[in-house]
């Protein structure tokens, strides 16, 4: 019975027999031996809680009987709502509903709660029939940008680039199996022991990935990307400090006279989002046709083509890689194709397609600088099987690509454009580069922030004069070094 567990306060006793917080004598004073005692060994009774304690653990106790009661009625709502009706409910009968059965059944169980616990109970009900259970209101809050759960007890969250650690959890890992289990069966997958793992786009664009056990060692790991309605713009990134007034007139010349894009960064470091303000800078009457593995990019241009790979379905039948898209966008005259990211064979037909006639297209790669970047193409061509010399490999990368932007998550949360570096052509054996911006570090300030500014290096573009016929006359003055 509940009442059993909402302990009416200031109840004297504990199960263990120490006393309760109001009655408990200070800390030290319990512990302080008496003259006689030996100063050794006599490990200390645990110290009666304290008031905070005693709090967190009513609480940890309140939250406990919550989770139960709330499994015990979404059973009984199971096996009492009509599922094939509730395609067809709406929201408001829906809710009634719940607040029948679950006034019924708690009455059955002889079971009070006060308003606030049985909204949150309905709400919790609700989002478990309807939602996605534990991780609806996560899902729902606009201030969080990722979700990571590892295992069942611990889910974190990520806002304004930090991690912090929530106190939302699922039942067991039988509880969060289930919904992984209805988040990717809504959109046609399937994960189990046999097919650990899964990558999927859910409905509302925002990005799944879900690894469960064995491979997972301590229950499953589940990581959300959530979708933003509004992609963030040349104008906020320049307002949130991701790089310089400078730097964004640089870009816009770069990207509008058709320069060949990457952008290299880490996990998370704002690939994608840069990649996408920089199609903004991109003519409306251009074709421009999109492929990615998961459809995250949201070009504003009129007339846009979007495509999305696909993994082989349970019999390994029906992939259609990112390769097979941009063999066929070839055939479908685009003015400019754009990759969500690089990370295999498709390399090749990128470099091939940036060569060819289709200049202006971008991408992003996963490195660490911009000569990491090119590392890292030079590899994916050897392992896309292209018997190719190492110096022939790096003159094609070379006469393709134009700048490697580099995108960076530094150590205080903060997402920057580190560098921009231009690719001059080859020396040699070596493809030869200049940085025209970079991210200058000067020092932390006392709350853990980076403080730094962005400078141009001196050195002048090697696209000035393409920039100039057309139409982009940059001042010189961009170029010049930050001063004191
Ligand atoms: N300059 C920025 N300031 C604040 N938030 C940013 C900035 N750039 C990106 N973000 C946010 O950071 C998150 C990660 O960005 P994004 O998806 O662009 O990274 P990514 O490098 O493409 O990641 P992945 O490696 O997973 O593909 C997003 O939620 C995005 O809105
Ligand atoms: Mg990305």
């Amino acid at each position: 019975m509940f009442s059993r567990f909402k302990k009416p306060e200031g109840t004297p006793v504990k199960p263990n027999g120490a006393a309760a917080p109001g009655a408990a004598p200070p800390a030290e004073t319990a512990a302080k031996p008496g003259p006689a005692a030996k100063p050794v060994v006599a490990r200390k009774p645990a110290s009666p809680p304290t008031p905070a304690q005693a709090a967190a653990d009513r609480e940890r106790k309140r939250k406990e009987k919550m989770s139960e009661l709330k499994v015990e009625l979404h059973k009984r709502l199971l096996d009492n709502l009509n599922l094939s009706a509730l395609e067809h409910a709406s929201e408001s009968d829906l809710r009634q509903e719940i607040v029948a059965i679950t006034g019924e059944a708690l009455e059955e169980m002889g079971v009070v709660l006060n308003k606030e616990e049985r909204t949150t109970l309905h709400q919790e009900l609700y989002d478990e029939v309807m939602g996605l259970g534990p991780l609806e209101p996560l899902l729902k809050d606009d201030t969080i940008n990722d979700i990571l759960v590892n295992g069942p007890q611990q889910i974190f969250v990520e806002r304004e680039g930090k991690l912090e650690l929530t106190d939302v959890t699922f039942k067991d890992e039988r509880h969060l199996l289930r919904i992984i289990d209805k988040i990717v069966s809504a959109v046609g997958r399937r994960v189990d022991e046999s097919n650990p793992y899964v990558d999927a786009r859910l409905a509302d664009g925002s990005r799944f990935n879900a690894m469960v056990p064995p491979i997972a060692v301590d229950g499953s790991l589940v990581s959300v990307r959530k979708f933003k309605k509004e992609k963030l713009g040349i104008d906020d990134l320049v307002r949130f400090g991701a790089f310089s007034e400078e730097m964004a007139a640089y870009l816009q010349a770069a990207v509008a006279t058709r320069l060949n894009i990457i952008v290299s960064g880490g996990t998370g470091s704002g690939k994608t989002t840069t990649l996408n303000a920089l199609s903004s800078f991109i003519d409306n009457a251009e074709r421009i046709l999109t492929i990615e593995d998961t459809a995250e990019l949201q070009l504003q241009q009129t007339h846009v083509g979007r495509m999305e790979s696909r993994p082989p379905n349970v019999e390994g039948k029906g992939a259609v890689t990112q390769r097979d898209c941009l063999r066929n966008a070839l055939r479908m005259r685009p003015d400019r194709i754009i990759v969500g990211e690089t990370r295999g064979e498709e390399v090749i037909d990128m470099l091939q397609a940036m060569n060819t006639g289709h200049d202006g297209s971008m991408t992003t790669i996963h490195a660490n600088s911009a000569r990491d970047g090119v590392s890292r193409l030079e590899n994916m061509i050897s392992m896309a099987g292209i018997e190719m010399p190492i110096k022939a490999i790096r003159a094609q990368i070379a006469s393709a690509v134009n700048l490697i932007v580099q995108a960076s998550r530094l150590q205080d949360g903060s997402r920057r454009m580190v560098s921009i570096t231009e690719i001059t052509g080859m020396e040699g054996e070596v493809i030869s580069m200049q940085e025209i911006f970079r991210y200058e570090r000067l020092g932390l300030a006392p709350d853990g922030k980076i403080i730094g500014r962005f400078t141009a290096t001196g050195i002048r573009s090697n696209f000035s004069d393409r920039f100039r016929q057309w139409g982009y006359d940059l001042p010189a003055s961009i170029y010049e070094p930050a001063t004191e």
